[in-house]
């Protein structure tokens, strides 16, 4: 029964201890905007903040979370990375996403002047099959500006 914050509220529920923290997040708890891809760690489509990091929720297991502040794609407040991914048309079917915001959320905190290279590197941990990447970079630098 793993006690956590998620998306600032305090959570408590069941968990298997072989249960990972994306299905926990989906069907326990019904936030789906996390979305699971490759299931192992390669995609970057189930990307949440853990303790403030991006972290890869289909390879932590929920009860590994005990204490820990979760924060996931609905719990990201409206700003200019969300302007910016509407103005550059940064999402096509919208699958990596969510991972993407989460990621960037956490790079740009702490590199709010990143490079293009830079912003390159932390996209290089999440798969697109739909955009080539140029507009989410695009969308990170602008979103970085504002
Ligand atoms: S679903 Fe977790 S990295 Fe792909
Ligand atoms: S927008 Fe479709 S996978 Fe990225």
């Amino acid at each position: 029964m793993p006690h956590m914050t998620v998306n600032g509220e305090a959570v408590e529920a069941a968990a298997e201890p072989r249960l990972l923290l994306s299905d926990f997040l989906r069907h326990t708890l019904g936030l789906t905007g996390t979305h699971v891809g490759c299931e192992h760690g390669v995609c970057g489509a189930c990307t949440v903040l853990i303790d403030g990091r991006p972290a890869r929720s289909c390879l932590a297991l929920a009860v590994q979370c005990e204490g820990a502040e979760v924060v996931t794609v609905e719990g990201l407040e409206e700003g200019p990375l969300h302007a910016a991914f509407r103005r550059h048309f940064a999402l096509q079917c919208g699958f990596c996403t969510a991972g993407i915001l989460m990621s960037l959320t956490a790079f740009l905190r702490e590199r709010p002047r990143p490079t293009e290279q830079e912003v390159r590197e932390v996209l290089s941990g999440h798969l697109c099959r739909c955009t080539g990447y140029t507009p989410i970079v695009a969308a990170a630098l602008d979103a970085a500006d504002a």
